[in-house]
């Protein structure tokens, strides 16, 4: 065969089949799985011009069932490509959540480069719990298990003991160590190792601070420099009950971690929330993203209903995929959270309107087709109050979910009691609420709209609101309303977005 006869395949361009996103619980721009069962993401690491999602992942059913470690990979972090699944359950249990990273000086022996995956084995009878690892020296397209797992044992006094987050520590002294958070219980307990296999625990936090409700999972670590140039580390920490929407939420701690353990630059009693919404879990940041940005994406979905949100072919999606901020902010630094840049290549079709009158008590209806949508309106308060004001969204004459601020109460919400299907879980039918104060009395509110999700950030992602929810497909009307008294819309630009792309390959 001359060169010119070879397949793609054979000259190392594999295949990529499109997935379709068809039917009518899909989400057409948020990552989900082909089939199937998802929550968490996982072994976030980008590596050769790839972001690496891998993801709780269950094949066989519409349920959490025995996990399995799914896996896509992004140059974009909007277009995706599936692939094989790359962890599978075992005799020491089922695939729990974890992180990944790239062993850039081959500290473990594995080889040059291998991606290391951590992750927690749940066994299936006896509920133990311990810490595995995995490595892949083919940028994550096969994985070999380690043969001495589990690399940290059951640890006695804690019963939930899972979902390692590894990240490297570069140490004053120019040698650097690795650390391992882990949730346990009610805390948060760090190890630390010289090579990925052998760990000592170096210290713990929690005992009482932030949201404790409900129990620990899915931990994250890094650091993050404001504006200014200051640098501080926050902790994410998933809280499975207890949130501000009910169910389960992701919390932060911002402080300072000294390469053994993390320390709290807030009061005992603070409670800071990543998401006010009901539908942010189990949030991850990339490590090794080349820029610098700490980009992160959580599960879309709430543990108190996640297993009976309406589906066909698949249940489960993630959020968008967000970059953090830190800022200042008189009572201490605080995330920001902003839809990545990446996300202006789904614009298609965009409208804007000028500066105008929202009647008191009326509406302005706002000219726009298709369930895709990104909204970005701006709306002066500081000279009016109305009760209510913002946008109804997914609207028809009995439905609409609305988004927007109460002036009085300095409230944000996500209204999603009249979205459309709401009786299946419970707790899911309700208003969701997130204090803001204003800068100048001006409310920017910022949406993405897909065909089973509203992602509100308020602010420059000074507050965010994420929520499923699930209209009928002809709900499509959008209006702004100000209830109460008139306001001011000083701008409004609306996109039509298109779909993201889905493909599969085999490697
Ligand atoms: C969080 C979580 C993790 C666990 C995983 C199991 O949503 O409960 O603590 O590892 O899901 O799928």
């Amino acid at each position: 065969m001359t060169l010119t006869e070879k397949s793609g395949a054979d000259l190392g361009q594999p295949r990529r089949d499109p997935v379709s996103i068809a039917g009518p619980y899909r989400a057409r721009y948020h990552f989900s799985p082909e089939r199937g069962w998802l929550n968490d993401p996982n072994g976030l690491v980008y590596y050769r011009g790839e972001f690496h999602l891998f993801y709780q992942f269950f094949p066989d059913g519409l349920y959490q069932g025995p996990m399995h470690w799914g896996h896509a990979v992004s140059e974009d972090l909007v277009n995706w490509t599936h692939l094989p699944v790359a962890l599978y359950p075992d005799e020491l249990g089922y695939i729990y959540s974890g992180s990944a990273v790239i062993d850039w000086n081959n500290t473990a022996g594995f080889g040059h480069e291998a991606m290391v995956a951590a992750f927690t084995h749940h066994h299936h009878e006896s509920a133990d719990e311990v810490q595995s690892i995995a490595y892949s020296l083919d940028r994550g397209r096969s994985w070999t298990k380690y043969p001495g797992n589990p690399v940290i044992p059951v640890r006695e006094g804690y019963r939930d003991f899972r979902d390692p987050k590894v990240v490297w520590y570069d140490r004053d002294d120019g040698g650097g160590h690795w650390v391992m958070a882990l949730a346990a219980g009610t805390s948060v307990l760090f190890y630390t190792s010289p090579n990925l296999v052998d760990w000592e625990p170096s210290g713990s936090f929690g005992a009482g601070y932030g949201s404790a409700v409900g129990v620990w999972e899915t931990p994250d670590l890094f650091p993050l420099r404001d504006a200014a140039g200051e640098r501080r580390w926050v902790l994410l920490v998933g809280v499975g009950a207890g949130a501000p929407a009910g169910g389960s939420g992701v919390q932060y701690f911002v402080g300072d971690f000294d390469g053994q353990t993390f320390t709290s630059a807030n009061p005992i009693e603070t409670i800071l929330w990543l998401d006010y919404g009901g539908d942010n879990y189990a949030t991850q940041s990339w490590s090794d993203v080349p820029d610098g940005r700490r980009v992160v994406i959580s599960w879309m979905s709430n543990w108190l209903y996640g297993r009976e949100i309406p589906a066909t072919s698949t249940r489960g999606a993630m959020t968008l995929p967000r970059a953090l901020e830190l800022t200042p902010r008189p009572d201490g630094h605080r995330l920001i959270q902003r839809p990545v840049a990446e996300l202006r290549q789904l614009r298609r079709r965009a409208r804007s309107h000028d500066r105008t009158i929202i009647p008191a008590d009326g509406t302005l209806t706002v000219e726009s087709s298709g369930r895709l949508l990104e909204i970005d309106a701006r709306i002066a308060l500081r000279h009016a109050t109305p009760d209510r004001v913002g946008i109804a969204l997914r609207y028809d004459a009995d439905h609409a979910v609305r988004v927007g601020y109460m002036p009085e109460q300095r409230s944000l919400f996500l209204d999603r009691s009249a979205s459309g299907e709401v009786g299946f879980g419970e707790g899911f039918g309700v208003v969701h609420h997130a204090p803001l104060e204003l800068d100048d009395g001006m409310l920017r509110l910022h949406v993405f709209v897909d065909h089973v999700s509203v992602e509100l950030f308020a602010n420059d992602g000074r507050v965010t609101i994420s929520d499923l929810v699930f209209p009928p497909e002809s709900a499509l009307r959008v209006e702004l309303f100000a209830e109460g008294g008139e306001c001011v819309l000083e701008s409004l630009d609306l996109y039509e977005l298109e779909p993201a792309t889905f493909l599969r390959t085999t490697r």
